[in-house]
């Protein structure tokens, strides 16, 4: 590295690790050649829509150096996996899964989560979307998805594609009726299934929508499935702000950690008259993130359009991707992708597998 260029890539910030660039260990490349600057940053977190102010930073930055006529800046996205709970098995393909739970039903859950999903994709990531309500799956019609997948062997399920997410549900495999009747381990034994016979393919984030409540069910499922971290959604509702914390408890008690809360249908705006309303109350997601010491990561409005988009099957994210409501998903979905990265990596594959043979 050209330690000229270098002094100066130390006054630029990342903002998102509250760190000089340099430190945040971003910048792999930074060369001169003859009097051309060439710069290559790796983010390891899904950020696309900084890349450019970050490169015209870099570049304004670098034409001041002495010898420095003009200035490359490339910049990459690489995504590693990151630890889940010891000693459950990681899914091929899969670098880390992300649980969106909510404890309550019928807050928006997998609206949120579709939603999330294709911020993290329009960020630049390999994004995929695993519908676990087994009650009420809702993703495949949020994605516009229908049909039952193809399987090129009769055992693994091609995942299904839209909006450029890949998407397995649980719904393709049952009938929603039969699934009211089926108990707890059924239940798990599917999901787990689903997780691990669909052929993922090279993905940085799969989200999981699992079915509301936390009991039996979500346990086995904290237990079994590798979870690098998980989202709360709730409403500012008091009922629903109890099934959070149930729900978040419940994560710590396996140890995965909780990257955020999303405060869901906060406020309404009357589409006549302007007048703001908190309709389901309001500040008790924030007492909880205190509580908690977990961060809100954001407060969506009730607003029609987000559901009248995912009912559409072209979720906010896609039918207005610049609007405010996009903007308020994306800033969400960067800040969880920035929260994964500073949790510890992955080394698993490092380390010898023990195997304990009886003899
Ligand atoms: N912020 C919002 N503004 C307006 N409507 C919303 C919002 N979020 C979700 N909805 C709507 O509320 C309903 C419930 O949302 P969703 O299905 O995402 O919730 P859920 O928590 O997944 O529910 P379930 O427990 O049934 O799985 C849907 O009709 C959805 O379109
Ligand atoms: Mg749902």
């Amino acid at each position: 590295m050209n330690s000229a260029l270098k002094e100066v890539l130390q006054t630029i910030r990342c903002d998102e690790l509250n760190a000089s660039i340099v430190e945040a260990g971003l910048v792999k490349q930074c060369d001169l050649n003859d009097s051309l600057a060439i710069v290559r940053l790796v983010y390891g977190f899904a950020a696309k829509s900084q890349h450019a102010a970050m490169r015209q930073k870099i570049t304004t930055a670098l034409r001041q150096v002495a010898g420095v006529r003009d200035v490359r800046v490339d910049i990459d996205t690489q995504i590693v996996a990151h630890a889940a709970q010891l000693g459950v098995e990681r899914i091929g393909q899969v670098r880390n899964i992300l649980a969106v739970a909510s404890g309550k039903g019928g807050v928006g859950k997998s609206t949120t989560t579709v939603n999330l999903a294709l911020a993290l994709a329009a960020e630049g990531a390999r994004v995929g979307v695993l519908d676990a309500d087994i009650y009420g799956p809702s993703i495949p019609t949020m994605l516009g998805i229908s049909g039952r997948p193809e399987s090129e062997d009769g055992k693994s399920i091609e995942p299904k594609e839209g909006h450029g997410l890949q998407a397995s549900s649980i719904g393709f495999l049952i009938d929603k009726d039969e699934a009211m009747i089926w108990r707890g381990p059924m239940v798990t034994q599917a999901l787990e299934q689903l997780l691990r016979q669909t052929k993922w393919r090279d993905l940085d984030y799969l989200l999981i929508d699992l079915p509301p409540g936390t009991g039996d069910i979500h346990l086995t499922l904290s237990q079994r499935v590798p979870i690098t971290g998980a989202v709360i959604v709730t409403t500012p509702q008091e009922v629903a702000l109890m099934d959070a914390r149930k729900g978040l408890r419940m994560f710590e008690k396996v140890s995965v950690p909780v990257l955020g809360i999303i405060e869901n249908m906060a406020l309404h705006t009357c589409t006549n008259c302007g007048h703001v309303e908190h309709i389901f109350g309001s500040g008790g997601a924030q007492t909880m993130a205190t509580d908690f010491k977990v961060p809100l990561l954001g407060s969506l409005p009730l607003d029609m359009r987000i559901r009248r988009d995912a009912d559409d099957g072209r979720p906010t994210l896609v039918s207005d991707p610049d609007g405010e409501v996009s903007g308020m998903y994306t800033a969400m979905a960067r800040q969880l992708s920035v929260s994964i990265a500073k949790l510890g990596k992955d080394m698993t594959s490092k380390f010898p597998k023990i195997v304990v043979q009886a003899t």
